[in-house]
């Protein structure tokens, strides 16, 4: 194991982050890959400048988002664009890494098959899994090898992982497929229904970033929004509210937060009081909406906060897993690593 690699990927649904031992996190980039169609389908673009041209596209291009809730959606251009940040991250390394992976915590077997073999396929000496909670934990520093019971809530692109963990295990978890993406589809048919306003996933998703909002606790925020008016098919502004989004995002706040309670509902209760001492992690990129935690604390009653690096914990946390790999076994291994 002396001159091997480690590398840690955590594998979203809006993007790919890779940690590598000694080095930390090398790589950030969004989950896209850009093909040509033709006689030959060929890959045009990966990553970041994918993503530049996304809705922008003539035919003969496409934009493919690999992933789906977490899982892989589109095998041969997860393979593709996951050889590329390979490549990118670690160059051609001396020996094969050891790679550790994050994954949603319901993910079936076979998903998590595909998983290893797509990285087995691109180079990996040996993959190793990890549930995105209990990384999001290890990376925010939390000491979840202790008895000490803690709830994670990680709200990505795709899924939110909701998890309470202790002594290094998923004690009781749920997934559900309301996160941010969710968050920018609401918006797109908002704009639609009252504005008549046709706009892509990017504007929405910039809509969410400046204005959104999970409450109204929040000075309501503006901003002028161009896009294609539905019925004379020309450019159009209109000017938007971060209360207008709040209450476009409600129901699938609402959703979000039910599945918290549920979680919590089914914690056995000596650790529920360690998390009403600890109080409840939030991370992902969606977490960062505003007063999403707010929210999240008055359905539950406990506190809850954001992490420091909430879309870096994840990676972070699978880059500390696959250092624990060295040498020892970690207690967070699963049987089915291979
Ligand atoms: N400041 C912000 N406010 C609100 N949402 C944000 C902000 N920054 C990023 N996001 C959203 O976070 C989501 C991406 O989060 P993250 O990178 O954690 O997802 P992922 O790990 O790729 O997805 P998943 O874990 O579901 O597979 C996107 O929907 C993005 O729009
Ligand atoms: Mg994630």
């Amino acid at each position: 194991m002396l001159f091997t690699t480690n590398v840690g990927i955590d594998l979203g649904t809006s993007s790919v982050l890779v940690y590598v031992k000694g080095k930390g996190i090398v790589l950030k980039e969004p989950s896209v890959v850009a093909v040509r169609k033709g006689e030959m389908i060929t890959v045009e673009a990966v990553g970041e400048e994918a993503s530049r041209m996304v809705g922008r596209t003539p035919a003969n291009l496409e934009t493919i988002f690999p992933l789906e809730g977490g899982v892989i959606s589109d095998y041969t251009y997860c393979e593709k664009m996951l050889r590329y940040y390979m490549q990118k991250a670690v160059g051609r390394p001396f020996f094969r890494p050891v790679v550790a992976v994050c994954t949603p915590c319901s993910i079936t077997q076979v998903e998590r098959m595909a998983i290893v073999k797509t990285l087995e396929q691109v180079g990996a000496r040996s993959v190793h899994l990890i549930e995105e909670p209990l990384a999001a934990a290890l990376g925010a520093g939390i000491d979840v090898e202790k008895p000490g019971g803690c709830m994670v809530v990680d709200v990505g692109g795709g899924t939110t992982d909701i998890a309470v963990i202790s002594m290094g295990k998923t004690i009781v978890s749920d997934s559900i497929r309301i996160a941010g993406n969710n968050f920018d589809r609401d918006i797109i048919a908002y704009m639609k229904k009252k504005y008549s306003l046709h706009i892509g996933q990017k504007t929405a998703e910039q809509i969410k970033i400046e204005i959104g909002q999970a409450d109204h606790g929040e000075i309501s925020r503006q901003m002028e929004v161009m896009g294609r008016h539905a019925i004379s098919g020309l450019p159009f502004k209109v000017s938007v509210t971060g209360g207008e989004i709040c209450d476009t995002l409600s129901e699938s706040v609402e959703q979000l937060s039910d599945a918290v309670m549920g979680v919590l509902e089914k914690t056995p209760p000596q650790l529920s009081s360690d998390i009403a001492s600890r109080g409840i992690l939030m991370t992902g990129g969606g977490s960062l909406l505003r007063g999403l935690d707010r929210v999240i604390a008055a359905k539950t009653g406990m506190d809850t906060f954001v992490a420091e690096d909430a879309v870096l914990s994840v990676a972070i946390g699978t880059g500390r897993f696959v250092d624990s790999l060295n040498g020892k076994k970690s207690i967070f291994s699963r049987k089915n690593t291979r």
